[in-house]
């Protein structure tokens, strides 16, 4: 899962090989990150690809999950032969679950940033944004950002890499977040959706945007086993990708 790649300095792994590559490198390190796509695309398993990542590398972890039950998280990494529960035992790893109506906005970012805080952590997951701003009254919205913004603030200015999903129905345009919003709140965006091709469905994703980096702007295909995330072949011949059925690009002769 992670393979012996030279990285240039100030980089480190996503986790994913050939995520790497089309990140020229792995993401800078104290970089933001939002992976944004329909449920069911993989969103927590890269998440916990990128958690896995940094404990082979010797680095501390938090994952904050929002609505989930803890057995079930810790089976699905299972499944991939990630062992969080280990990782939580050898205290590499802190797990917090988050009911948000237990707690305020306020009071859930403060538990995670104590408890990154806490273990010294050097990646933080927040797994499933909009489940958390769905919690929220819409009156309380606006506060919800700035409070959210200013707590991804704090975590990377102190150089920790910091990945957040967010569910979205399918297109990017469904994305809860304007594009501004979303510039303003994380340095790399990964978008992951469905297409039908051939009559099956199957799996995209894209860097949409790094800052500070190049980076492969290919749509690439993917799939999910029991290894992980496989990411393939880029689409190229197929235009419409993003309306979710594509279709072949047909080369006419010359004339
Ligand atoms: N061991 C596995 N082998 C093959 N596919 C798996 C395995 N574990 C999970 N999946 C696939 O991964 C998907 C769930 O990924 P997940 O990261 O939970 O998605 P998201 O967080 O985007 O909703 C499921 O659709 C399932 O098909
Ligand atoms: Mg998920």
């Amino acid at each position: 899962m992670h393979g012996n790649v030279t990285r240039p300095p100030g980089r480190t792994s996503s986790g994913l090989v050939e995520l790497d590559r089309m990140l020229h490198g792995g993401f800078l390190v104290g970089d933001s990150i939002l992976v944004a796509g329909p449920t069911g695309t993989g969103k927590t398993l890269l998440s916990t690809q990128f958690v896995a990542a940094g404990v082979a590398r010797g680095e501390t972890a938090v994952i904050a999950v929002f609505e989930e039950q803890p057995g079930r998280y810790l089976e699905r990494a299972r499944s991939l032969g990630i062992d969080l529960a280990k990782m939580i035992a050898d205290g590499r790893v802190r797990i917090l679950y988050l009911r948000p109506v237990d707690l305020s906005v306020d009071e859930t970012l403060h538990a995670i940033l104590a408890l990154v805080a806490e273990v010294r952590a050097e990646r933080v997951v927040i797994d499933f944004l909009s489940g958390f701003e769905l919690a929220v009254a819409p009156s309380f919205r606006e506060d919800f950002r700035e409070s959210l913004y200013r707590t991804i603030a704090t975590l990377t200015a102190t150089g920790i890499t910091v990945m957040m999903t967010v569910e979205v129905l399918q297109s990017f345009t469904d994305l809860r977040f304007s594009p501004h919003e979303i510039s303003f709140l994380a340095d790399n965006l990964i978008i992951q959706r469905y297409v039908e091709m051939e009559g099956q469905i199957r799996r995209v994703l894209a860097v949409l945007k790094m800052r500070g980096s190049a980076h492969d702007n290919h749509l690439r295909l993917y799939t999910i086993a029991s290894d992980g995330i496989n990411i393939g072949p880029s689409l190229e011949g197929y235009r419409g990708i993003l309306t979710g059925i594509p279709g072949r690009v047909v080369k006419r002769a010359k004339r």
